[in-house]
């Protein structure tokens, strides 16, 4: 049985994508342009909104930063004067760095929790009062694969992608019966700019593009999990149920850290 209403149909859904403005984000977007959804996308750039979505002229291109809130709840109030209701907000915006344990760097370590965990529990926190006050309505979490297990270099990415798996898992037991739908999407490795300076071997790459397919592919399944590719994420799920010892000879040895 799916553990959310099946979406197949997204001709005038009303959709918000906060961290929309490149990579996942952004063709995800696309794609439910394409598919007739009435979609709004926030970022920090708003250049880099205006250029990409500036030929969608029924997109609504809204600024904001996850951190602070006040921005995020002007662009949900300038949806909801629009359009009179949200339907569903993604929140997708995410940083990463590299960061060895050997060599912490407190700051940056920072900005990537709150920028993943906080924000996202910042979009969560803005749309609830609109979703009581209409009766319902949906939340995805973009976390990812990193956050299945402890891996090498991964420092401070990986805790806050475990942090929000964990927050999507809460969200989803909460409020169902409240008729919030939760969805949880784990990327793999997907070619955008947060990719783009990594120097280690990624596998299973995909493009933005496939993955904004898995994305509505999964919403059409009504899945609670949306992960992809199935190669990549279903390998690690399965070391991450390994026992420790196994689980880090197993990771040693794909990584070669
Ligand atoms: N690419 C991968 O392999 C991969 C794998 C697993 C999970 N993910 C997750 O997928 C999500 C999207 O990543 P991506 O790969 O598509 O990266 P991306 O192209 O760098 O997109 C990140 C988006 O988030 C926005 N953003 C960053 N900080 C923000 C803030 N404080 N407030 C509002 N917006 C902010 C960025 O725009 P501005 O900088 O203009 O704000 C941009 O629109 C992230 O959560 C990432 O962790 C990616």
């Amino acid at each position: 049985m799916a553990l959310n209403p099946k979406i197949r149909d997204w001709r005038d859904r009303r959709v918000w994508i906060v961290g929309g403005s490149t990579g996942i984000g952004a063709a995800t977007a696309e794609r439910l342009l394409a598919a007739g959804a009435r979609v709004a996308v926030s970022a920090r750039g708003a250049e880099t909104l205006e250029a990409r979505f500036a030929r969608h002229a029924e997109c609504l291109r809204l600024p904001a930063n996850v951190l602070d809130t006040a921005t995020l709840e002007s662009s949900l109030a300038a949806i909801v004067a629009r359009w009179g209701g949200l339907d569903l907000a993604i929140a997708c915006a995410g940083t990463y760095g590299e960061m060895r344990a050997i060599a912490p760097d407190a700051k940056a370590a920072r900005e990537i929790w709150r920028t993943n965990f906080e924000g996202a529990f910042n979009v969560y926190t803005t749309c609830l009062a609109q979703w009581k006050a209409q009766g319902g309505g949906a939340l995805a979490l973009v976390s990812s694969a990193a956050g299945y297990t402890g891996l090498p270099n991964s420092l401070a990415y990986g805790a806050s992608k475990a942090a929000l798996i964990n927050l999507a898992e809460s969200l989803w037991l909460d409020l169902a019966r409240h008729g919030i739908a939760v969805t949880l999407i784990n990327p793999g490795f997907v070619d955008t700019p947060l990719t783009a300076r990594n120097r280690f071997r990624m596998p299973a790459m995909i493009s933005a593009e496939q993955a904004a397919d898995e994305i509505l592919r999964g919403f059409a399944r009504g899945a609670f999990e949306i992960h992809f590719p199935g190669r990549f994420t279903r390998g690690l799920k399965c070391v991450a149920l390994l026992p420790h010892r196994l689980r880090f000879w197993c990771i040693r040895r794909f990584t070669g850290a």
